[in-house]
């Protein structure tokens, strides 16, 4: 198996007008390969800035990051990235977008048909021809994401990449997640805000502590596949998960009364 991640002692600070922002503190992580890992933790707790330090989009201020115990300096078509907005060339049409890695990497002519599939398995058939503009959001969104998974990719990175969606498209596109997850065993990291999707999907959740981020716990998913919501060991999950983030319970100070 490959696709397996290393984050050892990784600090982030970054330079900013009246001093710097630490951004993560310490972080240590092994993700082993072909898991499926979610992050979760309030805004600006540093999730995106460690899938970019994974991605080798940004250099860590201290500590490592490995891939298959190569130490990680720089991007590579090993590791794919869906961004947290998508990140589409609008000059482009969805195909041209999709296709866009394959001819990069000079396989285009060779795996041609691959395009054709991740269109499809998104749901984005006749909209080849449609520019992002065009199109919806979540039609982005999942654009970014055929995108990504053409190349094959070991590693996906996924920054919150069904936020834009609506609930009911959101959970089809969870399962969608899940079968290629399960057909190709790649390993994925996800950065979400939603609890019940990390617990849908992920075999472990690493939940941050606000900035700097640090690990604060990491709760493994005991759970077989495929899950159902309202199970009594998913709940049992989410009222662990919204505890940590101190959403589990009734407010304290509400501004109301009812
Ligand atoms: N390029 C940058 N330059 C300066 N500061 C940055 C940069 N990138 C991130 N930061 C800072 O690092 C901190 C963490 O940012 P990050 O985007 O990783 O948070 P996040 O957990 O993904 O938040 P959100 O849930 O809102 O997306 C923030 O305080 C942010 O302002
Ligand atoms: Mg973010």
């Amino acid at each position: 198996m490959v696709g397996e991640i290393g984050v050892r002692g990784v600090s982030k600070s970054f330079p900013l007008e009246g001093g710097d922002v630490e951004a993560l503190k310490g972080i240590d992580l092994n993700i082993a390969s072909g898991s499926f890992i979610s992050l979760i933790g309030p805004s600006g707790c540093g999730k995106s800035t460690l899938l970019r330090l994974v991605a080798g989009l940004v250099e860590a201020s201290e500590g490592e990051i490995t891939l298959d115990s190569r130490r990680i300096e720089g991007p590579g078509c090993e590791r794919g990235f869906v961004f947290q907005e998508h990140t589409l060339f609008p000059w482009l049409n969805i195909y041209q977008n999709v296709a866009f890695g394959l001819k990069m990497q000079g396989l285009y002519k060779e795996r041609k048909g691959d395009v054709d599939e991740w269109i499809e398995t998104v749901s984005l058939k006749g909209f080849e021809k449609s520019f992002p503009h065009q199109l919806s959001g979540g039609m982005c969104q999942r654009a970014s994401l055929a995108r990504a998974l053409v190349v094959k990719p070991k590693v996906l990175l996924l920054d919150e990449p069904l936020g834009a969606l609506d609930a009911f498209t959101r959970m089809n596109m969870q399962e969608e997640l899940l079968r290629i997850w399960a057909a190709h065993r790649m390993t994925m990291v996800m950065v979400t805000h939603d609890v019940d999707e990390a617990i849908y999907l992920s075999d472990r959740v690493v939940i941050f502590s606000p900035r700097p981020g640090r690990t604060d716990e990491i709760v493994d998913i005991e759970l077989s596949r495929p899950r159902a919501r309202n199970d009594e060991g998913f709940i049992f999950y989410r009222r662990k998960i919204l505890g940590h983030l101190n959403f589990g319970g009734i407010r304290k100070d509400p501004n109301y009364s009812i």
